[in-house]
């Protein structure tokens, strides 16, 4: 049967670009019988087919262009790929999101102690537009503290005047709701180095458990920890 030619990818330049495999791999895979096209082992891997005609290992090849997804941070992994940091977020993703090409990356990272909402794409002009406070878009923190409030710092926070120490500019006001004892919600447009944590130093609190039930748009809702939930890439 024809095969049809609009959309049309070489095989291992396909299973290259989505990250299953080398362009080199692809050719073994196929002499050992591991790549079906609509249904008939494939041979020759520089042969053009549209990608939705190809199993690998009896599943289809997950081909899509603009990745976005949510991720479950959970706690002690960190968001580098940089293996002397510790374990990393990227080991409990598909590893084929890695090596695709663009590899995916984290919208903004989470400390290691922090867990919540981490954005992964490989649409590297959406992680600036996520992450640029130019583009408002409002992170949430669930913040568990020690230490006695002092008044007037929902005001400070909401100010645009509180300067973190070591920086010259001031951060861009936040909201911030006490929620209970020892408990808050922070909502900041901008993401600095440890920015929740050393506001809250800054006032004299110490931030004990940090998590981010939302970025944007995006609510984690019931999604276990560790695990992810693929979305629609915004048009
Ligand atoms: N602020 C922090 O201090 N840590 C995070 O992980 C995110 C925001």
């Amino acid at each position: 049967m024809p095969h049809p030619k609009k959309d049309a990818i070489r095989v291992d330049q396909l299973l290259s670009r989505y990250g299953y495999c080398s362009r080199r791999e692809a050719h073994a895979w196929a002499r050992a019988g591991r790549i079906t096209l609509d249904g008939v082992p494939l041979k020759d891997t520089s042969e053009r087919v549209d990608a939705k005609s190809v199993l690998v290992d009896g599943a289809s090849v997950e081909a899509v262009d603009g990745l976005l997804a949510m991720f479950h941070k959970p706690l002690a992994v960190v968001c580098s790929r940089d293996g002397r940091e510790g374990p990393s977020v990227f080991d409990l993703l598909p590893p084929q999101w890695s090596q695709r090409n663009p590899p995916v990356a984290s919208v903004g990272r989470l400390d290691k102690d922090t867990t919540g909402l981490l954005l992964i794409t490989d649409a590297g002009e959406w992680v600036h537009r996520w992450t640029s406070p130019k583009h408002n878009h409002e992170k949430t923190y669930e913040v568990t503290f020690e230490g006695e409030p002092k008044p007037g710092m929902v005001e400070w926070f909401a100010s645009g005047a509180l300067r973190l120490e070591g920086e010259g500019r001031c951060c861009l006001p936040a909201k911030l709701v006490f929620e209970g004892p020892g408990r808050a919600l922070l909502h900041l447009v901008e993401g600095r180095f440890h920015q929740v944590r050393r506001m809250f130093a800054a006032a004299g609190l110490t931030v004990i458990r940090l998590h981010r039930p939302r970025f944007g748009p995006y609510e984690l809702g019931d999604l276990a920890e560790g695990s992810w939930r693929l979305l629609p890439m915004p048009e």
